[in-house]
């Protein structure tokens, strides 16, 4: 579960780039969180995973406050960032070992799950060569199984089917939809309206930092029009917030 108590976030003074946020994601729940590109996904998704200050309010994961109680909050999700280009020296294998070893996840248990994810992400035979060698969707492809092997409830996701072939993005929405079916958290950013549509139990659409809708599909339907796509309700829930 996480729970995000009044946020606000400024980078320069006077001007709010998150105004006083307030959302709750529950156990087994998929959350899709979706606005134009500028509108704070990724300033949030920092401020959840204690990579930014919150200037006010606070988040808990699982009840654990991300400001008072940092290092435990933290081994309570998995993150993957906007950007996989991270450790491009070490080879993938390092760079697994080396967040194991951060999270503790024993020896057994890690190989068990490098050997399970690498091959279900068709990653396996390149373990070997350095994440600087690899494709974009590669990377992406590492970063997200670095992120979820210490078996986190919360899995928290900046764009993650950024890049990712076919297979690879169906694979993950599978993983997403276990994880929440064994009454976890999935919270994830997107921009691919089909994607949020057909696997999100519940919606956020945040505008220029202020949350302008939550709820279900369904909901937003009804509250917007009637046999609207995703897209179209969009559209016109964001243009209407521009105004
Ligand atoms: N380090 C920073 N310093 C100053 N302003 C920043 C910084 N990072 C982000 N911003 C600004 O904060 C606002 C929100 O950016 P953010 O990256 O959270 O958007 P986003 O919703 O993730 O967008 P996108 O869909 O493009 O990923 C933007 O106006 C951006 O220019
Ligand atoms: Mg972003």
């Amino acid at each position: 579960m996480i729970e995000i108590l009044g946020v606000s976030k400024s980078y320069v003074k006077d001007k709010k780039t998150i105004d006083n946020l307030n959302l709750k994601i529950n156990d087994g729940e998929i959350f899709g969180f979706l606005g134009p590109n500028g509108a704070g996904k990724t300033t949030t998704i920092k401020m959840i995973t204690g990579i930014l200050d919150i200037d006010e309010g606070d988040i808990l994961i699982d009840g654990t406050s991300i400001k008072e109680n940092p290092v435990l909050a933290k081994t309570k999700f998995g993150f993957v960032p906007d950007n996989p280009d991270l450790f491009l020296k070490l080879k993938g294998i390092e760079y697994l070992n080396f967040l194991a070893d951060i999270y503790k996840v024993s020896k057994k248990e890690r190989k068990e799950r490098i050997e399970n994810f690498a091959k279900k992400f068709d990653i396996y035979d390149n373990l070997n060569d350095r994440i600087q060698s690899y494709s974009h969707g590669m990377r992406q492809k590492i970063v997200i199984i670095g992120a979820l092997l210490h078996n986190p409830k919360n899995w928290i996701l900046d764009e993650p089917m950024t890049g990712l072939d076919p297979k690879s993005s169906h694979d993950l929405k599978e993983l997403m939809k276990q994880h929440s079916r064994n009454k976890n958290t999935v919270f994830f950013s997107t921009h691919v309206l089909e994607v949020a549509e057909k696997l999100c139990d519940r919606i956020g659409i945040i505008n220029k930092g202020e949350l302008i809708f939550v709820g279900t599909y369904e909901e937003m339907k009804k509250q917007v029009k009637e046999n609207g796509s995703l897209e179209d309700l969009f559209l016109e829930i964001t243009e209407k917030n521009n105004n």
